[in-house]
């Protein structure tokens, strides 16, 4: 299954795809994690070393390019994860993580080649049945103006229980919506009781499939640099739910 984090700036989205990274890894899938945020930071919550050297995906446009207009060297078929070349991967335990790396230079504008070089890469990738994509999507909505989000079988719209991220979530959803996406859910983040759970609910006319609750051990974990991939306590246990949820829907 292919699946996007995507919601408003600093809902969650890099914390709760690590922990869903963590809950997959855990049920025995082969995860390849993409951090497709031009300031990268998915990478440290999966406690890998130097993400900072992964060759970033954006590179990987001539590649994809020629393949786009005939049999290029690496892609004879489409590929599967394996087949992706080594040097834009970090490789651990089951888990892969790429970068799609867009630093853009200041007044660079369009990030529109990235976004092409990961929709072209997310809809070529074939995948087995224990195999997962998971991918932290750029905070806001331009993804979505870019369809880069369409190959995805899954897109989770990451909110918390107030306006500002609601409206995000909201504008997230009517997009989808245009594109027609099917598989399209709500997570809650930082969610205390029903009654957030209720509002949010009641905002977006959409129950969420999961609501991960504040978590001091996240917090802790990232201020402290530590990867999420070893915590025990709620978050963990609502990360494994969401596999099931998931599961459950099919892809
Ligand atoms: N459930 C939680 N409990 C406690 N802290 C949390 C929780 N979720 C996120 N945080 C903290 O909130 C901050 C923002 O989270 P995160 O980086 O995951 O958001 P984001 O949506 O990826 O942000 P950005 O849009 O900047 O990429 C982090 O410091 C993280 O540790
Ligand atoms: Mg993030």
């Amino acid at each position: 299954m292919k699946i996007a984090f995507c919601g408003k700036g600093g809902v969650g989205k890099s914390t709760i795809a690590a922990l869903l990274c963590g809950a997959l890894l855990e049920e025995g899938y082969q995860v390849l994690a993409i951090d497709a945020d031009p300031s990268p930071h998915l990478g440290r919550l999966l406690g890998f070393e130097d993400p900072e050297k992964l060759t970033p995906l954006s590179e990987m446009r001539d590649l994809l390019a020629e393949r786009a207009q005939k049999q290029g060297p690496y892609y004879t078929l489409n590929p599967r994860i394996e087949d992706l070349p080594e040097r834009f991967m970090l490789t651990r335990d089951g888990l892969r993580l790429m970068v799609l790396g867009a630093i853009r230079e200041a007044g660079g504008g369009c990030a529109c080649p990235e976004q092409t070089v990961l929709r072209r890469l997310l809809s070529y990738l074939i995948l087995r049945a224990q195999e997962a994509v998971v991918v932290d999507m750029e905070a806001g909505v331009e993804h979505f103006g870019r369809a880069t989000v369409v190959p995805m079988d899954f897109i989770l719209v990451v909110t918390q229980p107030y306006r500002g991220s609601l409206e995000t979530a909201r504008q997230i959803l009517r997009l989808a919506r245009e594109l027609k996406m099917e598989r399209v859910f709500v997570v809650g983040n930082a969610v205390r009781d029903s009654e957030d759970e209720a509002f949010i609910e009641a905002t977006l006319g959409k129950r969420p499939l999961v609501s991960f609750p504040e978590d001091p051990e996240v917090l802790q974990a990232e201020r402290a640099g530590e990867s999420l991939l070893e915590l025990k306590g709620p978050s963990r246990e609502v990360a494994r739910e969401l596999v099931r949820k998931l599961k459950t829907h099919g892809s």
